[in-house]
């Protein structure tokens, strides 16, 4: 029997001008390249222009992937943005990336779970493709970090940087196997109780300012590699696949050894783990799509392949995707 599935047909993704280098951050702040790179594996981040907005970076890497995916823009009837740096507090930035996309039809909204924010986009976009009432529809992750870091606390300031990711998703008949091309399942999880150990001080309602982030980083570390595990355990028995199964893992790009740690334990081979926090940090919700394009871009990632996706942020929340590509 034939099924509607959400096949992803292009990627694209877009970083600052600016680098901000590991030694450049030492001389600002009490820490070293070395302490950065061991702890976190990152060398490097991108930091937005004054005047560079997340809807900026979302436009352009929304571009990229819709010339990656040859279609016009005015074909995308959805627009669903992940993000925790939104340009205002209202309206939500997506629709400023669809304004500036020149589209005036179907809908478009922002939608936020922190780091897992591109995971929760392309589980709600796939159930409204699926529900029939969307057709093609651009899912994009896009932060400026930068603007709610406080540049004085180095347990936090060193971790994070700037940047845009988008896919491409279209609804599309499938024989309706798990051989079927597309998202074949994604699994969400929330648990709030954890709110107090990653959080921004700052918002609207409570303070009238934005604030800055806050972290209780050994806290975060203890948690994510059994949350990560537990949530790709369910898409594997959901599924029937297994960790050999997998061509490419592409995990929330926060911290290597997080990476490594699960990567271990689920029993995925080292070679098959997409990394790219070296490159750009810790981006949030835009880190899986930045992952996503820079291994479609090289070759790795080809049609056809299983790809596995994890996200874990602030709230806690947690989810992870299989798509056949
Ligand atoms: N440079 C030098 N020293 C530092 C720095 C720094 N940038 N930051 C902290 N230190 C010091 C601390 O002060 C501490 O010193 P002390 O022993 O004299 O007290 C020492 O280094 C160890 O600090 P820890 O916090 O215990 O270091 P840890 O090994 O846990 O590494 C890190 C810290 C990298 C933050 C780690 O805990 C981590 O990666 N946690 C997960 C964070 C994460 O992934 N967050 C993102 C989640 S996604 C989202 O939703 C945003």
């Amino acid at each position: 029997m034939s099924v509607l599935r959400s096949v992803v047909l292009g990627c694209g993704s877009y970083l600052p001008e600016r680098v901000l280098s590991n030694q450049e951050l030492a001389a600002k702040v009490d820490t070293t390249d070395d302490w950065i790179v061991q702890r976190t594996g990152i060398r490097q981040r991108y930091i937005a222009a004054d005047g560079e907005v997340t809807s900026d970076l979302a436009i352009q890497a929304a571009k990229a992937a819709l010339a990656s995916a040859h279609v016009d823009a005015q074909s995308i009837d959805l627009i669903v943005l992940a993000t925790s740096t939104p340009d205002n507090t209202f309206p939500a930035s997506a629709v400023s990336v669809q304004a500036g996309l020149g589209i005036t039809r179907g809908a478009a909204f922002d939608l936020q779970a922190v780091c897992s924010g591109f995971v929760y986009g392309l589980s709600i976009t796939d159930a409204l493709l699926r529900a029939g009432g969307y057709k093609r529809a651009l899912v994009i992750g896009a932060e400026t970090f930068s603007r709610i870091l406080d540049w004085n606390d180095r347990t936090t300031c060193v971790l994070f940087g700037d940047g845009a990711g988008a896919v491409v998703m279209e609804a599309q008949q499938q024989p309706g196997t798990r051989d079927d091309r597309g998202v074949l399942t994604t699994h969400l999880r929330s648990d709030g109780r954890h709110k107090s150990k990653l959080y921004v001080d700052g918002g609207p309602s409570s303070t009238k300012t934005v604030g800055f982030l806050r972290m209780e980083g050994r806290a975060v570390f203890k948690h994510a590699v059994a949350m990560i595990t537990d949530v790709i355990e369910d898409a594997f028995r959901t599924t029937g696949y297994t960790a050999a199964d997998i061509n490419w893992f592409v995990p929330h790009q926060a911290n290597r050894r997080i990476i490594d740690d699960s990567a271990h334990k689920l029993g995925i081979a080292p070679e098959k783990v997409v990394i790219t926090v070296d490159q750009h940090g810790n981006t949030s919700a835009a880190s899986i799509p930045l992952a996503l394009n820079a291994a479609v871009k090289d070759g790795r990632i080809k049609k056809g392949d299983l790809v596995l996706l994890e996200a874990m942020g602030g709230g806690f929340t947690w989810g992870s995707a299989l798509i056949r590509w």
